[in-house]
C-alpha cells in the first residue's frame, strides 16, 4: 500500500469531521468526508420528490447522478451533476434522507468506487460509518470515535447555530438517536466498529484535547506497525 489510510468511523456528532480535518492538516494528508456523498444522494432523492420512508425509490435514478469530489483550497467540495451543493446538504432534513438512502445496498455500491479511488490516489484520513469495515478494510489505523448521546447532540446544536441553521436541542437529540439506531441496525454495512478498531470516547474532551489525544493515538498505532505517517 503506497498511501497512508486512517479510517475514522463512529456515530454522528462525535466530532469525526472537525477532529479529522485538524488531524489531516497536522499529518499533511487529505480529509475525506464520506457522509457528504450519502447526503448528496439524499439531496437528489428529495429533489425528485421521493419520500424519506421510500428511499429505495432513488435506485432507478442512480444512473443519472454524477458525483464528483474536488478539493478546493484544501476543502472537500461535492459536485452533483456539475453543481457544488455546499452547505445545502447539511440541513437536518437531508441528514434523515442521507441515513435513509445509506441503508439501500445499491446506493452503497454506487458510492464504493468513488471512495476507494480517492484512497488509492492519496494519503487519507477518511471518516464515515463503514470505512474500517468495508471501504478500507486494510487501513493502517482504525478508530471508532464516539461520545455520549447528550454530548453529541450538544455539539450538533452548537454547530447548526454557528452555521445560522438553528434547530431545537430536543429535536436534534431525538433525530440523532433515530438516525444512529437506523445506521447501526441496517442490514448492509451497519455502523459498528471494525473488529480491529480502537474505540475512542471523547465525551469529556473539548476539541483541542480530542485532536491532541487522537493524534497521539494514531501516531502510536502507526509507530507500533512500523509506519511513518509524515
Ligand atoms: O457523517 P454524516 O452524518 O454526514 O452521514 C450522513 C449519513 O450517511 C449517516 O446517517 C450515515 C450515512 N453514512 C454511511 O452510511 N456510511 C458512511 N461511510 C458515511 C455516512
Amino acid at each position: 500500500m503506497d498511501h497512508i489510510q486512517v479510517a475514522i468511523d463512529g456515530p454522528s456528532g462525535a466530532g469525526k469531521s472537525t477532529v479529522s480535518k485538524a488531524i489531516a492538516k497536522a499529518l499533511g494528508i487529505i480529509y475525506v468526508d464520506t457522509g457528504a456523498l450519502y447526503r448528496t444522494v439524499g439531496y437528489y432523492a428529495r429533489e425528485q420528490g421521493i419520500a424519506v420512508d421510500n428511499a429505495a425509490d432513488v435506485v432507478p435514478y442512480l444512473p443519472e447522478i454524477s458525483i464528483e469530489v474536488r478539493y478546493e483550497n484544501g476543502v472537500q467540495c461535492v459536485y452533483l451533476n456539475g453543481e457544488n451543493l455546499g452547505d445545502r446538504i447539511r440541513q437536518n432534513e437531508i441528514s434523515m434522507y442521507a441515513s435513509a438512502v445509506s441503508a439501500v445496498p445499491e446506493v452503497r455500491a454506487f458510492l464504493l468506487d468513488t471512495q476507494k479511488k480517492i484512497a488509492a490516489e492519496n494519503s487519507v484520513i477518511m471518516d464515515g460509518r463503514d470505512i474500517g469495515t468495508v471501504i478500507l478494510p486494510d487501513a493502517h489505523v482504525k478508530v471508532f470515535l464516539t461520545a455520549s448521546n447528550e454530548a453529541r447532540a450538544r455539539r450538533r446544536y452548537k454547530e447548526l447555530m454557528e452555521k445560522g441553521m438553528p434547530a431545537s436541542y430536543e429535536e436534534i437529540l431525538s433525530d440523532m438517536n433515530r438516525r444512529d439506531e437506523a445506521d447501526r441496525t441496517r442490514a448492509v454495512a451497519p455502523a459498528v466498529p471494525a473488529a480491529d478498531a480502537v474505540i475512542f470516547d471523547n465525551s469529556d474532551l473539548d476539541f483541542d484535547a480530542s485532536v491532541a489525544e487522537l493524534l497521539c493515538l494514531i501516531q502510536k498505532i502507526a509507530t507500533e506497525k512500523g509506519i511513518a505517517l509524515s
